[in-house]
């Protein structure tokens, strides 16, 4: 005979229905960007201990219901964005989404190509490419960290520009409109440094996009750009494959 230790299975359940109460009696009646009420007030009007509300917070704050902010409180996060998978600059494709995007460059230099890097851009290691981090916001809100390579001799002077919108500038100051594009898209769970820039907690979830793009024949870009989890979805046309 092998007891069996139930005790988890119970306090899934518990967790999972006081999740289930917190959804359907409290974040439905406010409005994202409102606060919900605070743990003692919600342990009095569920009628549950304070652990359970804790726990059950912390599922809707990994799900993206809800979001954390340090000090203020927890909130009733915004809409997602969806995205139907295809070539847009990520400030083309939030303008179509009716939000202001902004940018913060966090870092732009040149480096000599890293095998990786090189590898991917089809330039020899060493070449020298144009490194720019920057952070992508949407209405205020940060929506992605995005760390891409450019070749330094096809965008001369590239560091001197705004570096806001690149694809813009590609195609105003360079003359190079991006016409395709590779992409892979893999789930990653941020690290302590992506959870800081993105403001969200270590381990949530983050969509990551590698993206190699293309003007005509040239390599133009080698972007990692490490979205949110719980404000960018991913939507595709699909046909049948052969
Ligand atoms: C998306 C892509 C990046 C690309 C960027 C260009 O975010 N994932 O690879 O660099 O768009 O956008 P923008 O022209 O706004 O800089």
């Amino acid at each position: 005979d092998h007891p069996t230790d139930y005790s988890s299975v119970l306090l899934t359940t518990k967790r999972a229905r006081v999740r289930h109460l917190l959804e359907t009696q409290v974040i439905c009646d406010l409005r994202p960007g409102e606060a919900i009420p605070s743990e003692r007030e919600l342990v009095r009007r569920l009628e549950v201990s304070r652990v359970t509300v804790r726990h059950a917070i912390e599922d809707l704050v990994a799900e993206g219901r809800l979001e954390k902010s340090h000090g203020r409180g927890t909130f009733v996060t915004g809409p997602r964005i969806e995205s139907r998978l295809h070539l847009m600059s990520f400030s083309r494709e939030m303008r179509a989404r009716g939000l202001e995007p902004q940018t913060r460059v966090l870092d732009a230099c040149e480096v000599p190509a890293v095998v990786t890097v090189a590898e991917r851009l089809g330039l020899e290691a060493g070449t020298p490419v144009v490194r720019v981090e920057r952070l992508r916001l949407a209405d205020g809100n940060p929506m992605a960290h995005e760390t891409g390579f450019y070749p330094a001799a096809s965008f001369p002077g590239l560091l001197e520009l705004d570096l806001s919108s690149l694809y813009d500038i590609f195609a105003r100051h360079y003359g190079k409109r991006v016409t395709s594009g590779e992409q892979e898209i893999r789930a990653e769970a941020a690290d302590t440094a992506q959870a800081n820039v993105l403001g969200i907690p270590r381990r949530a979830p983050l969509l990551v996009q590698e993206r190699v793009t293309f003007a005509g024949k040239e390599t133009i870009e080698f972007a990692t750009s490490h979205y949110r989890g719980d404000r960018y979805r991913l939507q595709m046309d699909l046909t049948p494959s052969g």
